[in-house]
């Protein structure tokens, strides 16, 4: 089946909502890649109690695949790094291990990497290949060079990027390592999210040139990250706008769950808390924590006897706050070297004082040895985190 017309409705959507910019170089590549190409052998889509419906495209009349393939939402292809939906025969359920992103997030991203038509590009996350796809072409698949962990989904985007008529460097490795044999880059981009920008991304870019990745620990309160390479091997930018990825594999959080109180047993001290620890349910609020205690983990978690608990644990520090709320409040205990809530509670004092600003009014510097987040000149809005 001919998906021309999906492709061209996909681009006007984009277009219209503003994602494709006027006259975007990047919407004869989103007319022309086929999506359907890429999902290969199939997708999981989302079905009751948190299940999946492994869908495949063998399996699948060619219009609803079409439809599937075109509509604006991230298809899960594998689940617990190793299930695909040609493997699946009944609902299941686990966690997307690889996807491909939804089209909205993945031209917003492209436009946002600021690309010349004879630019060399380092995608970190190949995923199903369709963002290396529409980047070949846009730029020709020798400026292209993709990395991605899993050997599997590396071979199943090469076979679709082949498929596409783009036989291009498609690395299977580890990405946080960049891929340092086709340096320098004009641009890194990444479509997994990271703790932080990796040095080696920085390192294999040119001067001038554009870092683009997600950086953040929890799976929300993350930040799209736009820095730019100078010439000291130093970058600078800001984190331009909410941004979530499913993490590079080696930082992704295990969730803690279940009855955590055997962890909580030893408190240095107990207060009422001045703000409400499911502040950090929202995006903002989170992000600040992440920096404020970058190693930290906010946790909902099931007593034994039923009853919810929140928790900030932070394992690299040996610290945590647990909460408990009754009727005149929430009440928070905290143990270890690092009073975690006493820091986050001072973030976020500090930033509701200077008018809660948005995401994007946080800046970034990235050397070799540091990484210095802050907004405005004040120094509870400054944090440096230390590699160690
Ligand atoms: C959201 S998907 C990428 C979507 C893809 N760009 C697309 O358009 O289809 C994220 C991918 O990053 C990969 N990944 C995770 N950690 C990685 C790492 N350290 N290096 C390279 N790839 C990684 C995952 O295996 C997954 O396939």
């Amino acid at each position: 089946m001919d998906t021309a017309p999906e492709r061209r409705a996909l681009a006007a959507r984009l277009s219209a909502s503003g994602v494709l910019r006027r006259d975007s170089p990047w919407r004869p590549a989103v007319e022309a890649v086929p999506r359907e190409l890429f999902l290969r052998p199939g997708v999981f889509l989302p079905a009751d109690g948190g299940r999946w419906q492994p869908v495949t495209a063998l399996s699948t009349p060619a219009e609803e695949w079409a439809r599937i393939a075109y509509r604006d939402e991230s298809l899960a292809t594998q689940l617990d790094g190793h299930l695909t939906a040609d493997e699946a025969e009944t609902l299941v359920t686990g966690v997307p291990t690889s996807s491909s992103t939804t089209p909205t997030t993945v031209v917003g991203m492209l436009e946002q990497l600021d690309v010349a038509d004879d630019h060399t590009v380092l995608e970190i996350g190949t995923g199903t290949g369709y963002s290396s796809g529409l980047m070949c072409y846009r730029l020709g698949e020798d400026n292209v060079t993709t990395v991605e962990v899993d050997p599997r989904v590396a071979a199943r985007a090469d076979a679709a990027l082949e498929a596409a008529g783009h036989s291009t460097w498609t690395v299977t490795g580890d990405g946080l390592l960049g891929h340092p044999a086709r340096a320098p880059y004009d641009r890194v981009i990444a479509t997994c999210a990271v703790r932080r920008i990796p040095y080696t991304w920085v390192r294999q870019t040119r001067p001038g040139g554009i870092v683009l990745a997600t950086v953040g620990s929890w799976p929300y309160g993350t930040g799209l990250a736009k820095v730019t390479v100078n010439d000291d091997g130093t970058a600078e930018g800001r984190i331009i706008g909410r941004s979530s990825f499913m993490h590079a594999r080696a930082q992704a959080l295990v969730p803690l769950a279940g009855d955590l109180s055997a962890r909580t047993a030893y408190v240095d001290t107990e207060r009422p808390a001045k703000f409400p620890p499911a502040l950090l349910d929202e995006w903002m609020p989170a992000f600040l924590a992440q920096l404020t205690a970058p190693g930290a983990q906010f946790v909902h978690a099931m007593a034994d006897d039923g009853t919810q608990n929140l928790y900030l644990f932070d394992a690299e520090r040996e610290s945590f706050a647990a909460f408990t709320e009754d009727t005149s409040g929430w009440t928070v205990r905290q143990g270890g070297p690092m009073a975690l809530w006493d820091a986050v509670e001072e973030t976020l004092d500090a930033w509701q004082d200077a008018g809660s600003p948005d995401i994007a009014s946080i800046r970034l510097h990235v050397t070799e040895q540091a990484h210095t987040y802050w907004i405005g000149d004040q120094q509870a809005l400054r944090w440096e985190h230390r590699l160690a």
